[in-house]
């Protein structure tokens, strides 16, 4: 056990599935509350969207910090997300439409909000796929430009969260005001690459 606590990698697939045991706990003792399919699709899709927002968050934290090797709990963190977004999608399909295809075209059509999380979970997968090393030597350069659709995939993901909601706003505008932060961090970067080119660039003697 000790030696469990000091290795942050196992710490970090524990942390990955502890979600999950919870919400398995709670099926199993019928401990959903009233609408056991609605709870099941909002603990599921809220920890998805947490998965998402934690993988966003370790670029930032590692040029903060310098701490390298940081890359692999992207990776891991950004599946995670994509596991607990397959479990919600399957929710959806079978425990809630039970693979009635009308019906589920027909909703699809029907609700907007939807759409962005078929948007959301489409990126999600094409990263998921994308993601084992062989998969990054194969894409190079495309690699990096196909993994930046992970801000897009969180765009869509907080439009779906907003447009469904019937209750707290606190916490999408919480994950709202995070997802900002992470776009300005990013055009700071940029902008600090910009200036760093700028001044490599060999001056003419005048
Ligand atoms: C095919 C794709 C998807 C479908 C069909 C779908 C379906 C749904 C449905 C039906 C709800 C409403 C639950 C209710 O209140 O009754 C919902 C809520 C939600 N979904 Fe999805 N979803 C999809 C993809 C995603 C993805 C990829 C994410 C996250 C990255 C996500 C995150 C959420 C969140 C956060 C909520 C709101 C939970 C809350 O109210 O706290 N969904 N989704």
């Amino acid at each position: 056990m000790n030696n469990i606590l000091r290795n942050p990698w196992q710490m970090a697939n524990i942390f990955c599935w502890l979600p999950l045991a919870g919400i398995l706990v709670d099926v199993l003792f019928n401990n959903l509350g009233g609408n056991p399919i609605q709870t099941l699709h909002i603990r599921l899709g809220d920890w998805s969207l947490r998965f998402l927002w934690i993988t966003l968050a370790i670029t930032p934290i590692q040029t903060i910090s310098g701490w390298r090797g940081m890359a692999d709990y992207r990776q891991l963190f950004g599946l995670c997300s994509f596991g607990y977004a397959s479990l919600h999608v399957l929710v959806y399909l079978w425990v809630d439409n039970a693979w009635v295809w009308p019906i589920i075209i027909n909703d699809i059509l029907e609700s907007t909000y939807i759409w962005f999380g078929v948007g959301c979970y489409l990126i999600l997968l094409v990263l998921a796929i994308s993601s084992p090393k062989i998969a990054k030597k194969k894409l190079g350069k495309n690699w990096k430009k196909i993994h930046r659709l992970i801000y897009t995939a969180a765009i869509f993901s907080i439009i779906h969260y907003f447009w469904q909601l019937k209750g707290n706003l606190a916490e999408p505008l919480f994950y709202s005001l995070m997802l900002g932060l992470f776009f300005l961090f990013r055009i700071l970067v940029w902008i600090k690459n910009k200036q760093l080119m700028y001044l490599m660039i060999p001056k003419s003697r005048s």
